[in-house]
């Protein structure tokens, strides 16, 4: 099968959190076994390319038409190691993609609808067209709707829509449909584009949902929160009418980016085996960020996208807390909003008064990996999380999650001490409501395990490694969805 992915992130190129994991685990897994990939992704000036990786172009260059203007458009082509890039690189003046990053501008609903047109037009070609189309997100829900306009029923490129975060839809104004061509009078209506909220305006990620053929989300937990509670953020009941083609599928993490054993970005190779050489990880992980050797410390962590999503209120309160309650502290956080970047720098100054905390503020790969390697606890009090990677990857690091019962988290994590599960299946801690009083319980719980009760808490940490959190399960129920997908098209046909 040929599958064409697009999506604005890809790791190791473009990533920003998540979803470029997402991407790049999927496709590897699915080119592994024996599909035809190809990642679809903006030429982006920030990509993070190896000297060996240099995009070539492909000699297919076309013209896509952008409010009212032909802009010239070429397509770069790249190999990654286990699957192919294709990059959209206008040529003209717009400068799209030339913003040193890859999100954040005032004009993201401008640039990925215009790479949504690009898309289109490029996959419409005879000679590109995929036996089956992979969106994700908002910035990428006009494609289906371009697509469905353009094409017969009978051979229109039948459409996976994967979301990933629904609190982000891509609201627009009308005029944005009339810039990639589409007519605002027949698609600004409730059945189509019309935000419920607002129906002056397009929702980009409505319109997607509609127009595909099959539509999930991340994790199983998630699909129903969306549809029945105020996590689908105002689409509720768009998702209940679409239930007939709607789902969840679990995450999966890529073992050869993400393995203790083998990862070449920490110090020292450990697993469950060899679990006491963590220990080296983590002197490494004090040296690395200056914080003072106490062994009798546990370091609770957090890697998080500072964005409201994540709880930033409640991480701010957990690393205090984490410090007042004897433990280390180590934040590497990325915020794109500038209040959130402030709080952060403030609350940074301020606890790195003590030897025993550090708040990294930005975005670094490498001090990730040493992190989910050296640290005991990871927090992540997510107000929501569609699955969630980062207490998959810590838990593979044998290190253990405290988290708060929602979405993926709740899909993933075994609670300790509350949980039903068997002991070998245990392996972190959850609380149910956003307050700090929840999170300081959890906190509390863990700490006084690591503290009073060593072998147990590496009980916990081992039932952690050993979960199967590979991308098998999962690239499997997206080869039946993609499958799915290709029926209803042909149902849609006959
Ligand atoms: P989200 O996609 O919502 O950010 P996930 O838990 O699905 O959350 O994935 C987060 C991914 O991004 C993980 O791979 C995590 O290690 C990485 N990440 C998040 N913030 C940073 C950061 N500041 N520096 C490096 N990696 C980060
Ligand atoms: C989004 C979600 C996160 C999920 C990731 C990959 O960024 O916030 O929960 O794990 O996408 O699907």
């Amino acid at each position: 099968m040929h599958i064409a992915m697009v999506s604005a992130e890809c790791a190791p190129i473009a990533k920003a959190g998540g979803l470029g994991d997402f991407v790049q685990g999927l496709a590897r897994e699915l080119a592994r076994c024996g599909e035809r990939v190809e990642v679809i992704l903006p030429a982006y000036d920030s990509l993070r390319l190896a000297s060996s990786d240099q995009p070539r172009p492909l000699g297919i260059e076309f013209q896509v038409p952008f409010r009212g203007v032909p802009i010239d458009c070429r397509i770069l082509g790249l190999s990654l190691d286990g699957y192919e890039c294709r990059l959209i690189a206008p040529r003209s003046a717009q400068r799209f993609f030339e913003r040193g990053r890859l999100y954040g501008e005032p004009d993201d609903a401008e640039r990925f609808a215009f790479f949504s047109r690009a898309v289109a037009d490029y996959v419409s070609r005879s000679e590109s067209r995929p036996d089956v189309l992979h969106c994700n997100d908002w910035q990428t829900g006009l494609i289906p709707v371009l697509l469905a306009e353009r094409q017969a029923a009978d051979e229109r490129i039948p459409v996976c829509y994967s979301l990933h975060n629904v609190g982000y839809q891509g609201w627009v104004e009308a005029d944005l449909l009339t810039a990639v061509g589409l007519d605002p009078a027949r698609l600004l209506t409730p059945e189509r584009l019309a935000d419920p909220g607002d129906p002056r305006r397009a929702n980009l990620m409505k319109g997607g949902i509609a127009a595909a053929d099959v539509v999930n989300t991340v994790s199983p937990r998630y699909a129903w929160e969306i549809q029945n509670t105020e996590q689908g953020m105002g689409l509720q009941a768009w998702f209940q009418r679409h239930d007939y083609k709607f789902g969840g599928i679990l995450n999966g993490i890529d073992e050869t980016v993400w393995n203790p054993l083998t990862d070449p970005l920490i110090p020292v190779n450990f697993g469950p085996e060899t679990l006491p050489r963590k220990a080296l990880d983590r002197q490494a992980l004090r040296a690395r960020l200056g914080l003072e050797e106490a062994s009798d410390r546990p370091i609770i962590a957090v890697v998080s996208r500072l964005d409201r999503q994540k709880g930033v209120d409640l991480i701010a309160h957990g690393l205090q807390y984490g410090l007042a309650s004897g433990a280390q502290i180590a934040l590497l956080g990325s915020a794109i909003e500038p209040a959130i970047a402030e709080r952060f720098a403030q609350l940074k100054s301020r606890l790195e008064a003590s030897p025993h905390a550090r708040l990294e503020l930005g975005y670094d790969e490498s001090l990730a990996h040493l992190i989910y390697a050296g640290a005991d606890l990871v927090l992540i009090p997510s107000l929501y999380e569609p699955c969630g990677l980062t207490q998959l990857i810590a838990m593979r690091y044998g290190t253990v999650p405290i988290a708060r019962r929602v979405g993926g988290l709740t899909d993933t994590i075994q609670d300790a001490n509350y949980s039903s599960a068997p002991f070998e299946s245990r392996n972190g801690y959850l609380f149910d409501e956003p307050t700090t009083e929840a999170l300081e319980g959890a906190m509390d719980r863990a700490i006084a395990l690591w503290r009073d009760h060593p072998d147990y808490f590496s009980r916990l940490r081992l039932n952690g490694m050993q979960g199967d959190y590979s991308w098998r399960r999962p690239a499997r129920e997206y080869r039946d969805l993609y499958a799915y997908a290709r029926q209803a098209q042909c149902s849609r046909a006959s």
